[in-house]
């Protein structure tokens, strides 16, 4: 069933096979693209989907509206994996009227070789398709500098692009009211926004991290609306469970922490990952939550999912020529690019004959503005544990 609700359908599609997206972020649970028709006097199709489901997007559209036409073309969101369809659509439906905020339109022009009949709407403006009111709202960097929001007036339902979206295919249902499901993920079913929370913070801290003030811009602009459903670009239709995504978000995008650690560590010879062991071992004997990622052998995507998740880092790194070593700076480095901030932080490594990857992560902290909780561990050689052990407490005691 492709119904949503009134005259609102549902036209995505669950992409299981891609393995990386933006080619940086992996796909465990798949992901959804997004789209939604609105039939009214006039149809409008509410942005597009990835190029490589071209017939069975067309086919979804078809199975809805038959051979009536699409009047227009929303156009919130013009990453690709959004806008991909863009030129086949206007094919298919060459009377078609694309709808866009300004900034859309080099863009669409760029892509796609698109610059005719396209009505460029700001703040506030409103497209009648009959009973249906579309309203469009300018949200800047939610996730790129022309994205906008569209609220449909009459049934309070907002299409967020990007903002509430998660990775993970759809399954069981679009909405959560639905039955909408993570994939082979959980036994246990506790709420969608539940299942589903773990890949909406990896992927807002991996693909929207960056714009936490936009985000929180958006959030105001939003804040008066009376929202009965949140139709995102990825992941369910929020229904039932607006508050939690809603609330998330605004957590996230402020960069607050839940009290816990997120424990980096890149190790040469082992002995950067028996001090990350020992520390783990600390954490445990406190009873303090933690996610340990071995940055040699994992995707930065899941340590940066829980530096956003967590208020405390902790990060390992030997010193590699003199510096921080790569795999760990690369991590650092994501965080200085995403703004980080409120964030408690310790460092520890190994070196052979002058250590300054302690120093040098903890500049990076710094800089960032976290808490320093010590002055880091140190040490030369082998991990020894009892000759650490002052700073191996030194790092949890605040913990
Ligand atoms: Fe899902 Fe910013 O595109």
């Amino acid at each position: 069933m492709s119904n949503i609700v009134d005259n609102i359908h549902y036209v995505g599609v669950n992409d299981h096979t891609k393995v990386i997206f933006e080619g940086l972020w992996p796909l465990p649970f798949g992901v959804s693209y997004n789209s939604y028709l609105v039939v009214d006097e006039k149809v409008a199709l509410i942005d597009t989907v990835d190029a490589d489901f071209a017939d069975e997007f067309l086919g979804k559209i078809r199975e809805v509206i038959g051979d009536r036409k699409i009047d227009y073309l929303i156009v919130n969101h013009m990453e690709p994996d959004h806008s991909s369809q863009m030129s086949k659509i206007h094919e298919t439906y060459p009377d078609i009227r694309i709808v866009a905020s300004r900034k859309a339109l080099p863009m669409i022009a760029g892509y796609h070789k698109l610059s005719d009949n396209i009505m460029a709407v700001a703040d506030g403006d409103v497209l009648s398709l009959g009973k249906t009111t579309l309203a469009f709202y300018m949200t800047p960097m939610v996730h790129w500098p022309e994205t906008m929001m569209t609220y449909a007036v009459e049934s309070r339902t907002l299409f967020s692009g990007d903002a509430f979206g998660t990775f993970g295919a759809v399954d069981g249902g679009i909405t959560d009211t639905s039955g909408a499901r993570l994939c082979g993920w959980l036994d246990t079913y506790k709420g969608c926004a539940a299942e589903f929370r773990s890949e909406m913070i990896r992927y807002y801290s991996n693909i929207v991290g960056k714009y936490g003030v936009p985000v929180q811009n958006a959030m105001k602009k939003l804040g008066g609306m009376e929202i009965n459903r949140i139709c995102s670009t990825h992941g369910p239709v929020w229904e039932s469970e607006i508050a939690e995504v809603t609330g998330l978000y605004d957590r996230l995008s402020r960069y607050e922490g839940e009290r816990g650690v997120c424990l980096v560590y890149g190790s040469m010879y082992g002995n950067t990952a028996k001090a990350a062991k020992a520390i783990e071992a600390k954490l445990i004997e406190k009873g303090i939550r933690y996610a340990t990622h071995d940055l040699c052998h994992e995707n930065l995507s899941f340590a940066y999912r829980d530096a956003f998740k967590f208020d405390t880092i902790i990060a390992g790194s030997p010193t590699y020529n003199a510096e921080v070593f790569p795999p760990v700076e690369t991590f650092m480095r994501g965080l200085v690019s995403r703004g980080l901030k409120n964030r408690r932080f310790a460092a520890f490594g190994s070196y052979t004959w002058a250590g300054t990857s302690v120093r040098l992560l903890n500049e990076t902290a710094s800089k960032l503005g976290f808490e320093l909780l010590c002055d880091g561990m140190s040490f030369p050689q082998a991990f020894d544990g009892s000759r650490e052990a002052e700073t191996l407490e030194a790092i949890t005691e605040k913990l």
